[in-house]
């Protein structure tokens, strides 16, 4: 079974907690687009690892991490992440697999997407780890692919800076090197878990274009870096926060205002620690927004919906979700493509009742206050998409399902 989770918003959802709880009944994870931009964060009692690169399932000692064909790898970032993995006393050396027609990030595109996004009239505010410059190599039929490495005259072409940096990985990457589409149609019947990274709102094409990322981060991008068909996608399952953050600039409708919601910015910014993994960026928070979130599910085709940061809104009295965006006096329900019309969209905010009580100890569905399922099923009736796994911590622990999820 091929099961995909994605982001159903603007990254930082909870994609590598999840991945991670999920990969204990899963043979191999599969991360399959994205690079060093993405941070997910996996805590397991005391431990607290992020990852950038290595797909989530390398915490457990038996899985097969594979890194998909639509990825850009830094393999600096790479080799830093494996080491900092042995200090954790995970050895993830002869685990981790890379499909062979993934690019790899040189050193002189980070510090031209630095410089550019620096030059942008209108920034995008980029991670700075080389990922647009990496896509539109490859765009322009100029990229260096894993499996270029093999390839001399291809080397030959590169500035001697770049050529000396990927030779001097050479001999590391190539051992690690696969056929992904040989490899996984050798494998059919086993449960393969494709990781998305940034998510629905960030994808190049059904993201708030140009403030993306330069990835196919939907659901449409696991086929992709799969190296499969759309049709051997079985289930997407897209995960989502119980409010809305950003990292960087762009359009987002539904982000707090001080002048209007005075200390809940700081409130939700503390309380679910909503800073960047990789740049240590504030995130900007806003409501839940179920346009945007419906939208996601209707161009990702979202089978399930796996809501985190749930427990972020145990002490508040009410809780607001935006329903519709009036955009310059006309109400709709529709996720625009326009820029402006996003940048000028209001929320229109219904409000609920607060449960008022600690619900990170819960085990189920049916042990949550009565409150709290009255928010959940208002979500799951407008996005038309059952809330399958819910999460009310951070630790692996603090999940639980209402559905089976590989089935
Ligand atoms: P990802 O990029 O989607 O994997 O998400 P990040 O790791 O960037 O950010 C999610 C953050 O929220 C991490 O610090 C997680 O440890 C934490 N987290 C995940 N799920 C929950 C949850 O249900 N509640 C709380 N309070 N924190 C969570
Ligand atoms: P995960 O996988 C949140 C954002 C950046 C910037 C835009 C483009 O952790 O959810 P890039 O460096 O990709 O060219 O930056 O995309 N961005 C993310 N925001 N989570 C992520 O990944 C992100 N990856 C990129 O902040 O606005
Ligand atoms: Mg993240």
């Amino acid at each position: 079974m091929n099961l995909v989770v994605i982001g159903a918003q603007w990254g930082d959802e909870g994609k590598g907690k999840i991945v991670d709880y999920l990969a204990g009944d899963s043979d191999i994870v599969v991360r399959y687009s994205g690079g060093a931009n993405a941070g997910h964060t996996i805590v397991v009692g005391e431990k607290k690892i992020a990852l950038h690169l290595i797909p989530s399932g390398i915490l457990y000692p038996d899985k097969i991490a594979v890194l998909g064909s639509c990825m850009v790898i830094d393999p600096k970032a790479l080799f830093d992440e494996i080491a900092m993995l042995e200090e954790h006393g995970i050895h993830a050396e002869g685990r981790i697999l890379i499909s062979d027609r993934a690019h790899l990030v040189l050193p002189h595109y980070i510090k031209r997407d630095k410089e550019r996004d620096a030059a942008r009239k209108r920034p995008i505010g980029t991670t700075g780890r080389g990922i647009g410059i990496t896509f539109s190599q490859k765009a322009e039929r100029d990229g260096i692919r894993l499996a270029d490495l093999d390839w001399p005259e291809k080397l030959e072409e590169l500035p001697d800076e770049s050529r000396a940096f990927v030779l001097s990985y050479k001999e590391r990457l190539l051992p690690m090197s696969l056929s992904l589409t040989a490899f996984l149609a050798a494998r059919k019947g086993k449960k393969v878990l494709f990781e998305g990274a940034q998510g629905a709102l960030l994808d190049i094409d059904s993201g708030t274009y140009p403030y993306v990322s330069s990835g196919m981060s939907g659901a449409a991008g696991a086929a992709a870096g799969g190296g499969l068909g759309p049709r051997s996608i079985d289930k997407v399952l897209g995960v989502f926060k119980a409010y809305s953050t950003r990292v960087g600039n762009g359009p987002f409708p539904t982000e707090f205002d001080p002048a209007r919601e005075g200390p809940l910015c700081s409130f939700i910014r503390e309380t679910g620690n909503e800073y960047g993994v990789t740049t240590g960026r504030a995130r900007r928070c806003g409501y839940l927004d179920l346009v945007a979130l419906r939208y996601a599910c209707q161009a990702n085709s979202i089978d399930s919906l796996v809501m985190t940061h749930l427990d972020v809104y145990d002490t508040l009295a009410e809780i607001k979700v935006c329903t519709a965006y009036d955009i310059k006096g006309f109400p709709t329900e529709n996720f625009p493509a326009s820029i402006p019309a996003l940048e000028s969209a209001k929320p229109i905010l219904k409000t609920f009742p607060g449960w008022q009580q600690n619900i990170t100890n819960a085990v189920s569905y049916t042990a949550l206050p009565p409150q709290t399922k009255d928010y959940i099923k208002f979500i799951e009736e407008y996005c038309q998409t059952k809330v399958g796994i819910i999460s009310v911590g951070a630790d692996r622990g603090q999940t639980f399902v209402r559905e089976p999820v590989w089935s």
